[in-house]
């Protein structure tokens, strides 16, 4: 039985359906799966990742760019989704170091490049030829609103934006499940939510999946 968060946007017992559903039998992923609840570390739910994992398999990527790469759970299920290449930004050296020794055990080391640096920085840094199929936003939730601009222009005519976690436990749709103290994310993430929806280069669905999802194309 999963725990469940009594906060999540969605009941526990379709949760508990849809987690019934998804299973990958792949022995690595499981252990970081395990490490992850052991350690605290927040990776994509299982819902979340089987729709990101369909998403790749359908876009069939060159290139794809991630923010936030914690353990390397996210990046490693995208690359056995899709032929492609993966660079993924991590600003905590210990969790880069961990990633990248995962990715080394999942084989992909030629695939995923773990690039250690704060996002918000790096990302006007890379260049326009290094155009991205999907870029997935799993990083500094405050700073989405900073990192979108830079996101379009990175993204491929027809590429996607994943974006998790922005119904934040329902918070960024209603204030009476703000907790004070993420007042200042919810807020940013709520005007993350706007910007993405007004955004001319972008068509947006907003999903209540796991956390929260958004998939944006780039029109
Ligand atoms: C939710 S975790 C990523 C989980 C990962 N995508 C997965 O599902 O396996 C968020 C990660 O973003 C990193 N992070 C937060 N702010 C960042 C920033 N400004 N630049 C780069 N990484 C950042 C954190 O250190 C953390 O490891």
């Amino acid at each position: 039985m999963i725990e469940y968060d009594k906060n999540a946007i969605v009941p526990p017992y379709i949760t508990e359906y849809l987690r019934d559903k998804i299973t990958h039998g792949d022995a690595l992923l499981h252990e970081m799966e395990e490490y992850a609840v052991e350690r605290s570390v927040p990776i994509v739910e299982p819902e979340t990742a089987r729709f990101l994992s369909v998403v790749c398999r359908a876009v069939k990527p060159k290139k794809i760019l991630e923010v936030g790469a914690a353990i390397g759970y996210s990046a490693i299920l995208m690359a056995k989704a899709a032929e492609c290449e993966i660079s993924t930004l991590e600003y905590d050296d210990d969790m880069a170091r961990i990633a990248r020794e995962n990715i080394e055990k999942a084989g992909y080391a030629d695939k995923i490049k773990v690039i250690e640096a704060d996002a918000k920085d790096y990302l006007s840094y890379i260049d326009e030829d290094e155009i991205f199929d999907i870029i997935f936003l799993d990083g500094p939730k405050a700073h989405y609103i900073y990192m979108l601009d830079e996101c379009v222009r990175l993204l491929k005519k027809g590429g996607i934006i994943v974006t998790d976690n922005v119904l934040y436990k329902g918070m960024t749709a209603d204030d009476n499940h703000v907790v004070r103290r993420k007042i200042t994310i919810v807020k940013r993430l709520r005007r993350y939510v706007d910007m993405l929806m007004e955004n001319k280069e972008l068509e947006t669905a907003i999903l209540p999946l796991g956390d929260g999802v958004t998939v944006s194309v780039k029109i």
